[in-house]
């Protein structure tokens, strides 16, 4: 199989790809990568020599990039702008790469025939205060993240309906684990205590959300690359919730340092208070979350403070100190 993977430099894609490569050796891989600042080719130069792995700088915005894209089989969508408190302060690149981006690939896709893979968020469902929401519920997005993703997956739809590009849309719930950007929640609560600084924590912590380790939505990925039917939406979730605060607890005690770390932090407007989704139709093609909650949170631990140089020469970036000092101001 020969796949273009868009944003494979960010968190997920970069796991995504060596993920792939290792499991199929036989397959090719295109990298196109705008390189944001959440971008990092670090995250891949372990297989930056594979001959099987091509990176292109780009941006998937670009009218001529279908020059660069010929006689692949799938787009897999992960380029993004993903983190909402940027969006709060920042909107208009969400709009541009999230909606206009991944129009772009669609019309790539059906002048080419090939096959679409949108990787989307459970935020496009908006919150939900008890139960959970299926791949049919109604979109309700609260921030301009989340409104930018659930626009993509309606155009996506579009292009199914009225030209027959074969899509699926993943919509998961909060990743984690190695290569995730500190200024991500669990990286940023990691990293913080590792340096002993204050956790900074949104209103009165309660705010819940499911997570899965970064390793088990690649393996749902993989199953809806070879078993997905066209034109669906499939949830992924490791249906396990969880409180924010009572994640920064659980680092905290794993790292031995005290709770008198936590600080609790003015609230971000639009905050939704809880996800939560359900995903039988993946389980029906052979896949559930393997990752115990615990177990992951450990590993990923331990890889931040293995890889403490990888994470420092963005903490103390320039325009990192910046974000923080918008966002928790
Ligand atoms: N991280 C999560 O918990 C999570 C959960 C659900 C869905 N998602 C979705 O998964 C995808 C990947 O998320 P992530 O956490 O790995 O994001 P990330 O921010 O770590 O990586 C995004 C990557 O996209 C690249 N990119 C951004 N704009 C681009 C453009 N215009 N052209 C080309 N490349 C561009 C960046 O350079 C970066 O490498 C996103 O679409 C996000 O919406 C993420």
């Amino acid at each position: 199989m020969k796949i273009v993977i868009t944003g494979g430099c960010g968190f997920i894609g970069s796991n995504f790809i060596r993920y792939i490569l290792e499991k199929y050796p036989s397959y090719k891989i295109l990298n196109i990568d705008k390189l944001t600042y959440a971008g990092n080719l670090e995250n891949l130069k372990d297989i930056e020599k594979n001959p099987n792995y091509k990176f292109l700088k780009k941006d998937i915005c670009e009218k001529d990039l279908e020059e660069f894209i010929d006689d692949y089989d799938v787009i897999v969508n992960f380029a993004a702008e993903s983190h909402v408190d940027r969006s709060i302060y920042q909107p208009e690149i969400f709009l541009k790469t999230d909606i206009l981006g991944t129009f772009n690939l669609l019309e790539i896709c059906k002048k080419k025939n090939i096959r679409f893979i949108q990787i989307s968020t459970d935020e496009v469902y908006g919150s939900i205060e008890k139960g959970s929401f299926e791949e049919n519920s109604n979109l309700n997005p609260s921030n301009p993240y989340s409104a930018s993703k659930a626009s993509a997956d309606l155009l996506t739809l579009s292009f199914f309906k009225t030209y027959k590009v074969g899509v699926n849309i993943i919509r998961s719930c909060n990743n984690y684990g190695p290569y995730q950007y500190p200024e991500k929640f669990i990286p940023l609560m990691i990293t913080n205590a590792i340096e002993n600084k204050k956790l900074p924590i949104y209103g009165d912590g309660l705010y819940i959300r499911e997570w899965i380790f970064v390793l088990d939505n690649c393996k749902a990925i993989d199953i809806i690359l070879h078993k997905g039917k066209e034109g669906e939406i499939y949830n992924v979730s490791s249906e396990f919730s969880i409180p924010n605060i009572e994640i920064a607890k659980k680092i905290l005690e794993y790292l031995g340092k005290s709770e008198d770390l936590i600080e609790f932090v003015k609230d971000r407007p639009g905050h939704d208070r809880r996800y939560s989704i359900k995903c039988e139709k993946i389980k029906k093609l052979g896949w559930s979350a393997e990752t115990d909650f615990e177990k992951g949170l450990a590993f990923t631990i331990e890889w931040y403070i293995k890889n403490k140089n990888w994470w420092r020469k963005i903490k103390y970036s320039k325009s990192f100190i910046s974000h923080l000092e918008k966002t928790y101001k």
